[in-house]
């Protein structure tokens, strides 16, 4: 296999000669924060299209002030490292890309007071994420962290312990994804996805205080139904039952995408078909994030 290259406290480093340690604290303890960027291939343009790269940075610093992780990178700079690890690399298919930052001490205890601070960006082959385009999914039984626990408005490693519950509870009884409430029963988001509801002629999302993580996408996609499709777009809470009585419903994410949910709680959505609404916005942001819509052209960052 090739050699595989991924960046690592400021350098570009063959992956393989990154050791971490199971001593390390962000390992024993879940002390790190993430981020998950997409960039698309485009066989006609022969151009790697990465989206909204330094808002995912801008995030990751986010995470980072709130976690007590600090690194001497703007997110420009993560940026720019960014695209020379993916020409470096030669990518010329569709990747996620992951950067992590974590505490890299191997002293016993939990503390986020360390300042041996580490990042890593790697990247991965990436195809659809979830394994149908129309999800049936329930509501989980594990409650959505309240930010006063663990902050998920931004990207916290181990915060994602109660979306893999979700998800393993999920599957176990067989949907294909878990959408979480929030201690006071409001709807908050999939495992790592936010959640929009069609009725009305309006869309509606949770809002960032019902401790959902400010999505990237969600942003987008609420930009392209105002300004596209003409849709008024309203952030409030959303109940339970409202989820069944939605005329439409999906998903949306980095890894996601847009994605429509026909089910929820094994009661049909809508005529139980992906709808309209939808569909449209898929379209539209499938035409951005391969860098042929023009007019959103400043949300790709192009390698080559
Ligand atoms: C819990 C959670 N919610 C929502 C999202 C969607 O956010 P974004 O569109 O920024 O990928 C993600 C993915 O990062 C997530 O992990």
């Amino acid at each position: 296999m090739d050699k595989i290259y991924a960046f690592y406290q400021g350098k570009i480093v063959d992956e393989k000669d990154i050791n971490i340690s199971v001593r390390c604290k962000g390992f024993n303890y879940g002390l790190g924060c993430f981020e998950g960027i997409r960039a698309y291939w485009n066989d006609q343009t022969e151009q790697l299209n990465v989206f909204k790269l330094k808002e995912h940075f801008e995030r990751l610093l986010r995470s980072c002030k709130v976690l007590n992780l600090n690194i001497p990178y703007s997110s420009e700079e993560l940026s720019d490292y960014t695209v020379e690890l993916l020409k470096k690399n030669n990518v010329k298919y569709d990747v996620y890309v992951r950067p992590i930052v974590y505490k890299g001490a191997e002293t016993l205890a939990p503390s986020l007071l360390d300042d041996d601070n580490r990042i890593v960006i790697y990247f991965q082959k990436i195809g659809q994420c979830l394994n149908s385009d129309k999800l049936k999914v329930g509501i989980s039984s594990w409650t959505r962290l309240d930010d006063d626990m663990i902050p998920v408005r931004v990207k916290p490693t181990g915060g994602y312990l109660n979306s893999a519950l979700a998800s393993l509870e999920a599957s176990n009884n067989g949907y294909d994804e878990a959408i979480f409430l929030t201690r006071n029963g409001n709807v908050a988001e999939g495992t790592g996805e936010n959640i929009f509801i069609y009725k009305n002629s309006t869309l509606i999302t949770p809002p960032v205080s019902d401790n959902i993580l400010e999505g990237i996408t969600r942003n987008t996609i609420m930009e392209i139904a105002e300004k596209e499709l003409n849709i008024k777009v309203i952030q409030r809470s959303i109940t339970r039952s409202e989820l069944y009585e939605a005329e439409e419903a999906f998903f949306t994410g980095t890894a996601a995408e847009v994605v429509a949910i026909v089910e929820i709680d094994n009661r049909v959505i809508g005529n139980g078909k992906k709808g309209d609404v939808s569909k449209k916005l898929k379209k539209i942001f499938e035409e951005i994030i391969k860098g042929e819509n023009k007019k959103y052209s400043k949300f790709i960052t192009l390698v080559y």
